[in-house]
């Protein structure tokens, strides 16, 4: 059954993306700053398989497979004009026998009843968690649907702690017209998360505060 939580964020984020989602790659490409690290050090093991949270346009997923041609790869968004717009490229560059999409929410997600199966060994979520009011729960269903061994990867945006205050406040006054509140506990949040499911956590500021990454490892 479909929550009302759900209709209502599908409800917004198609309302921010509808049109903004044909200059998303262009013009996100200079200000989501760490995706490509994040994507780097993913390295799923041979035949893993990954899934990406919030996959927006589907940009990630497909560099990701570009990447690691032995993986499978899985996404899925609450909107499902962002998925139309990922489903297209991800045609359009032959990857629909690698790639499966889906809608869900982050806050709800089961593996098994989007996917059909039990878990990921890697997951990740970029800038997608400072567009999620329950975050703390999509990043709880995160954890909980990656397999054993497996880790769940990071990258939003920072606290700004090493650039000019002014900087700060022009730019999270800028984000909040596109409903993006960046996570100023993100590090304690995930470190209470990795704690509470004895995992490890590895966090680190990159370009001066402007972006958090991090990677969270289950044994
Ligand atoms: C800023 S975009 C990031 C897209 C992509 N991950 C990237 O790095 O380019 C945020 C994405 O999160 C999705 N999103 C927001 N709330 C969500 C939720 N509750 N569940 C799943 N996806 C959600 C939005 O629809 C949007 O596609």
């Amino acid at each position: 059954m479909i929550q009302a939580a759900e209709i209502a964020a599908t409800r917004d984020m198609n309302r921010i993306y509808r049109y903004q989602r044909h200059i998303y790659d262009l013009t996100r490409r200079c200000f989501l700053l760490g995706r490509d690290r994040l994507l780097d050090e993913l390295a799923p093991p041979k035949g893993g398989s990954v899934l990406e949270v919030g996959c927006g346009t589907g940009r990630n997923l497909i560099q990701a497979a570009r990447r690691y041609p032995d993986a499978t790869f899985y996404g899925f968004d609450v909107s499902d004009q962002m998925l139309a717009t990922a489903a297209s490229a991800i045609t359009r560059r032959g990857l629909t026998s690698r790639i499966r999409l889906a809608q869900a929410d982050a806050a709800t997600f089961d593996a098994e009843r989007t996917f059909g199966r039990p878990g990921f060994d890697r997951v990740f979520i970029s800038y997608a968690l400072s567009m999620i009011p329950p975050r703390r729960e999509a990043m709880t269903r995160a954890i909980e649907n990656m397999a054993a061994g497996g880790s769940l990867h990071i990258v939003d945006f920072g606290r700004q702690d090493d650039l000019p205050v002014w900087f700060r406040t022009v730019l999270f006054a800028w984000l909040r017209q596109f409903s993006v509140h960046p996570i100023d506990t993100l590090r304690t949040d995930l470190h209470a998360l990795a704690e509470r499911h004895g995992a490890t956590l590895r966090f680190a500021p990159l370009y001066r505060g402007y972006a958090s990454y991090a990677v969270i490892e289950k044994s």
